[in-house]
């Protein structure tokens, strides 16, 4: 696991947003008193989103103001979960999975595109676009290769379909999150060939008629 550290370049001050505030001590509202810390992650994932994307060390004492926690607690949480970035993101935050079943399935070819057309981990580009990490597994594994961008996945990447969806971001085009080859869902490639109901694969009623398990024989023969 890589050192996570705060950013080198930080605002001077950071204030949750009148509604953020609001949404906020609504939060703390939901747990016993004295356990108002078990807030902190909600509150830091607000504080991120409200802060495009990132984390800065002013957000992280605000938070542990707020919930009337040590500096040093909310500085392990955040720098102890990948979660949370601790430096600026760009618009499009790409994260890429880069564990077995991606790599597998071809994600180093997919790091190739994030290096060609992003540039290296954890840089934004000069206009602000795009930023992209290798994260660990995101639970999307049937279809590997796969990367999130913001709260989306895209998922059944090839490198050229990865980079048709980037260049779109960047154009400002509508893309549209999931499987990227035409599956549905994570669905077998060509579409389902179990629970049909009766009919085979290609959509043709079943000659033969359901099997269920006969009833077993009764003890003693009666
Ligand atoms: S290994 Fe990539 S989503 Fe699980």
């Amino acid at each position: 696991m890589s050192v996570r550290r705060l950013d080198s370049v930080q605002p001077k001050k950071f204030e949750f947003s009148p509604a953020n505030l609001k949404w906020a001590k609504n939060q703390i509202k939901k747990f016993p008193k004295g356990r108002q810390a078990s807030a902190v992650i909600p509150l830091l994932w607000r504080a991120q989103e409200q802060h495009d994307g990132w984390l800065p060390e002013p957000a992280l004492r605000a938070v542990a103001n707020m919930l009337d926690m040590a500096y040093i607690r909310v500085y392990e949480i955040a720098t102890f979960y990948t979660m949370f970035n601790l430096s600026p993101v760009g618009k499009y935050f790409v994260q890429l999975c880069g564990t077995t079943p991606c790599w597998l399935r071809g994600a180093n070819e997919l790091k190739d595109v994030c290096r060609r057309v992003i540039g290296e981990q954890q840089q934004v580009t000069d206009d602000g676009v795009f930023s992209w990490l290798e994260v660990e597994c995101l639970g999307a594994c049937t279809n590997a290769p796969m990367v999130q961008i913001n709260k989306d996945y895209y998922e059944d990447l090839t490198p050229e379909s990865f980079e048709q969806l980037l260049t779109d971001l960047r154009e400002g085009k509508a893309v549209t999150p999931g499987p990227q080859n035409g599956r549905q869902f994570s669905c077998p490639e060509g579409g389902p060939t179990t629970l049909l109901n009766g009919a085979n694969p290609k959509g043709k009623a079943s000659a033969k008629p359901s099997t269920r398990a006969k009833p077993a024989a009764k003890r003693g023969g009666k």
